[in-house]
């Protein structure tokens, strides 16, 4: 295993130097790529050698005030470029450079993707490109010349305004760009190739007229207008919500089709995952519309979080992430249910991020170390960051946050901040009232530093007599790797009474912020106890440990004014069901209960808002569950999903039909109306297909082949997991009817992979031979071997097959490319958790892994998971 040493948080100083202008020439040829780089340097303070990253660079010449550099005056080796004494005033270092990008597996850098060149920088590609400092505190103003041929190349683009455009000899062309805000490299793009452009206009609220521009593969013109319509909601509410405005003349973005991750904010030039741009209701699901329109927004919104201020270095990754995804949470709960989309936010957390924060991979929010950071684009940087935004929000308001911001944005535009200057900022220009802050906020500080989901346990008396119920709360979090001392945090705890006639009293927010706390609410005195409704919009990213009785659930499921509460009650019982299924012992009480409180939301139910009803219904993910079992037994939880569901299609049968009934008038209806009826609609199919409907099992084959994807999806999957013929018909016509369209058909090979069929496992070694899969194309990677990890009795299979294939194909996509590795390799997280036998089945796999050579990402998680 390769193992470099470390980058450290405690070891960060400034570069010393400062590159005020940098000057590209991007020359592209058929078989290579050359790039001359002019950097205007100007020394700071004493005189040191200057330094620069290089990644597979070939040196054709390095000049330094136009002279030529000796050989003995520079060395290039483990990726540094060092110029030994440097002038030390002001100069200018020249170099060109070889790179191939035809040959770039690695999805960073310069590479190419179909016959399009683009790039992906961050966090440390630049340094594939040309030599540079390749830190996000050194930022620059940029002018980039990109010259090719225009019949292969007739679209060349930058960050930025084109400022030139220039006819050359043999079919050649160039085009000059040039950006006028100081950007650090990883904001850098390009993208070169034949591609249709799709434009529109935008006018700001202060008047200035942007061009918008998506540039697709030819063909995919149509299924551009979602994105693009996306991009003007979220300029709007921009401006509305955080007045914060777009400061260029044009917007572009690109879709590609290979491409490690999502999408990226690159400045005017945002590359997106092809899966993340084309869609319309035919070719997407509702929740994949609503996925590109939050991801559109979240690289829009980049703009001011992230790119005018960006960050100082790599661990104040989730000054950026953290809050852009608060803002497009925000903007979704905005623009759609804002319930929804917490209860969704929320789901997602437990399921993810607790997970990690569990496991040999939790680290904290702002990490004190790394080895690859593109090993920590991780939910914990992403959405507990953005948990923590949503602290400082609710403990602030609206209005106090929202100065804090202001204050923020001007303090901070155009620097690399940190996150301490994000929270201070927010604190002072909450502060501004005169009011006192309302919680400390050095202790609120801790949230960075301190890795694990802390959990809350709370204890409670009612006094009848006076009506009151008193709370006594207590927090701890456990320990996690490297870090066994944990400090109280400041808890946010929003709660509130609940009685038969719904929420008694106001809501209260307990701000906690030491090992114990206690609070008195008032009720209605010689009553019985009412119901407590804890932890409302989950206003912290905690566990809760609470004795809470099938009563109280139930009142709160009925009763409770707050949606994800109510939600919440709902899925504690479903939890009770599923673990004592898996483990043998139905609780029959409880399931007569719960299914009695479907059935009377089945019966009120008469069309309109059925997403409402969609998440109450929908089942608690896996990773909830397997963090509530011991030994974690995938194979038991998995059997005991399947017999709930067909228990509810069998006891649920009449009221279900009768929601297929109301549901069916919404089908049509264009995303987002219509959405609640359709998600109804699939839940409906997969109780009663599982439960033995034929009926059921018929329509969900007949909406494979018809107008809407949302419908089709849901289909396939109630059909997926089940032994019957329609299942195999469904999959076949839906591969037929969308084989040439390789973003849709990622959905099949996800769907193929995944189903537990007997011969599972030679089925998922002949997909990755199937010639339409693409083993360059993270989506389709992911697609297959990420259907294959939640084929649970197939990878799960108790002779250790599973987890030994997957083994061996992480270590074959890691020669190729690293970052898509190291992140699949993360499925062997969970091994210690496991009895015996797949204990060490899976840790033999990953000894496995570790054996052969890897790449540093790979090597760093695989040695986490070691630990
Ligand atoms: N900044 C991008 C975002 O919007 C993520 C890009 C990360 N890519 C990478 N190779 N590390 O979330
Ligand atoms: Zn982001």
């Amino acid at each position: 295993m390769v193992s470099a040493a470390p980058v450290r948080l405690a070891d960060y100083s400034p570069w010393p130097f400062a590159l005020p202008a940098i000057h590209l020439a991007v020359d592209i040829r058929p078989g290579d790529v050359l790039v001359t780089s002019r950097l205007d340097l100007e020394p700071r303070g004493g005189a040191e050698a200057l330094q620069l990253r290089g990644v597979d660079l070939e040196i054709c010449s390095i000049k330094l005030n136009g002279d030529d550099v000796a050989g003995d005056d520079y060395s290039y080796r483990d990726q540094l470029l060092t110029i030994h004494s440097p002038p030390s005033k002001p100069f200018v270092l020249e170099t060109c450079c070889r790179i191939d990008p035809y040959n770039n597996s690695s999805l960073e850098g310069l590479y190419v993707s179909g016959g399009l060149l683009s790039t992906q920088c961050e966090a440390e590609g630049f340094r594939r490109i040309t030599f540079h400092p390749d830190r996000p505190d050194v930022l620059s103003r940029w002018t980039v010349r990109i010259e090719a041929s225009r019949a292969s190349c007739p679209v060349l683009l930058s960050n930025g305004n084109a400022i030139s455009e220039e006819e050359l000899t043999d079919g050649r062309h160039a085009v000059t760009w040039k950006d006028p805000f100081p950007k650090p490299s990883y904001l850098f793009a390009l993208v070169a190739g034949e591609l249709r452009e799709i434009r529109d206009l935008y006018t700001t609220a202060s008047g200035r007229a942007v061009t918008l521009r998506l540039h697709v593969e030819e063909g995919d013109e149509p299924y551009s207008t979602h994105a693009m319509e996306s991009l003007k909601r979220s300029m709007a509410w921009d401006e509305q919500v955080y007045q914060l405005e777009y400061d260029l003349d044009e917007y572009n973005i690109v879709a590609v089709r290979h491409f490690n991750m999502g999408a990226m904010e690159n400045k005017s030039l945002n590359i997106f995952n092809s899966k993340l741009v084309l869609a319309d209701a035919e070719t997407a699901t509702d929740a994949e519309l609503e996925r590109i329109e939050s991801v559109i927004a979240h690289e829009y919104f980049h703009n001011w979080s992230g790119n005018r201020i960006t960050c100082r270095d790599w661990f104040q990754l989730s000054l950026k992430e953290g809050l852009t995804v608060f803002r497009d949470q925000s903007f979704t709960a905005d623009l759609h249910s804002a319930a929804v989309k917490r209860i969704e936010d929320v789901a997602m957390l437990r399921n993810t991020q607790f997970r990690e924060d569990a496991g040999p991979t939790a680290h904290p929010v702002k990490p004190a170390e790394y080895q690859a950071i593109d090993n920590f684009y991780t939910t914990t940087i992403y959405e507990k960051g953005a948990e923590l935004i949503r602290m400082l929000h609710t403990l602030l308001g609206q209005e106090r946050f929202m100065r804090g911001m202001a204050t923020y944005v001007s303090r901070f535009d155009g620097t690399a901040a940190t996150t301490e200057d994000f929270v201070q900022s927010i604190v002072d220009g909450a502060a501004q009232d005169g009011q006192p802050l309302g919680f400390d906020s050095e202790r609120f500080k801790r949230w960075y530093h301190q890795a694990g989901t802390p959990e809350l346990t709370v204890q409670r008396q009612w006094d009848a007599v006076k009506g009151e119920l008193t709370l006594e709360l207590r927090q701890s979090t456990p320990p996690t790797p490297g870090q066994t001392e944990k400090q109280p945090l400041v808890l946010p705890i929003a709660v509130a009474l609940v009685g038969e006639k719904g929420r008694i009293g106001e809501e209260q927010l307990l701000v906690m912020d030491g090992d114990q706390a206690s609070l008195t609410l008032q009720g209605d005195p010689g009553s019985a106890a009412p119901a407590l409704s804890l932890l409302r919009r989950f206003s912290a990213p905690v566990n809760v440990q609470l004795e809470q009785s099938l009563q109280e659930s139930l009142q709160l499921l009925a009763h409770d004014d707050d949606p994800f509460s109510r939600w919440d009650a709902g899925q504690r019982l479903a939890r009770q069901v599923l673990l004592a299924r898996a483990s043998g012992e139905p609780d029959a009480t409880v399931e007569a209960a719960l299914i009695q409180a479907l059935r009377q939301r089945l019966n009120a139910f008469d069309g309109g808002g059925g997403q409402d009803l969609a998440v109450l219904l929908a089942l608690p993910g896996t990773a909830e569950l397997e963090a509530l079992q011991n030994p974690v037994d995938p194979p038991a939880l998995y059997a005991a999903r399947r017999e709930w569901i067909a228990e509810l299609g069998r006891q649920l049968a009449d009221p279900l039909n009768q929601l297929l009934d109301v549901c069916r008038g919404e089908w049509p209806q264009a995303w987002p109306a219509g959405q609640g009826g359709r998600s109804l609609t699939g839940l409906a199919w997969s109780w009663l297909a599982a439960a033995g409907d034929a009926e059921a099992r018929n329509q969900a084959l007949e909406a494979v082949s018809g107008p809407s994807m949302t419908l089709a999806r849901a289909a396939l999957r109630a059909l997926q997991p089940m032994e019957v013929d329609e299942r195999d018909l469904a999959l076949d016509r839906f591969y037929q009817r969308w084989q040439d369209k390789p973003v849709i058909l990622d959905a099949w090979f996800a769907l193929e992979a995944s189903a537990p069929r007997t011969d599972g496992l030679q089925r998922v070694q002949a997909l990755l031979e199937h010639p339409r899969f693409d083993p360059l194309a993270p989506n389709s990677l992911r697609a297959v071997l990420g259907g294959f990890t939640a084929n649970v009795p197939v990878f799960h299979a108790i002779d250790g097959s599973g987890y030994r294939f997957m083994a061996d194909q992480i270590a074959a996509v890691d020669r190729r490319n690293p970052i898509t590795a190291s992140r699949m390799a993360k499925v062997f997280s969970r091994w210690s958790s496991y009895g015996v036998d797949r204990q060490s089945a899976m840790r033999q796999a990953i000894d496995q892994l570790a054996a052969g050579e890897l790449s540093s990402n790979t090597a760093e998680v695989v040695a986490m998971l070691r630990t």
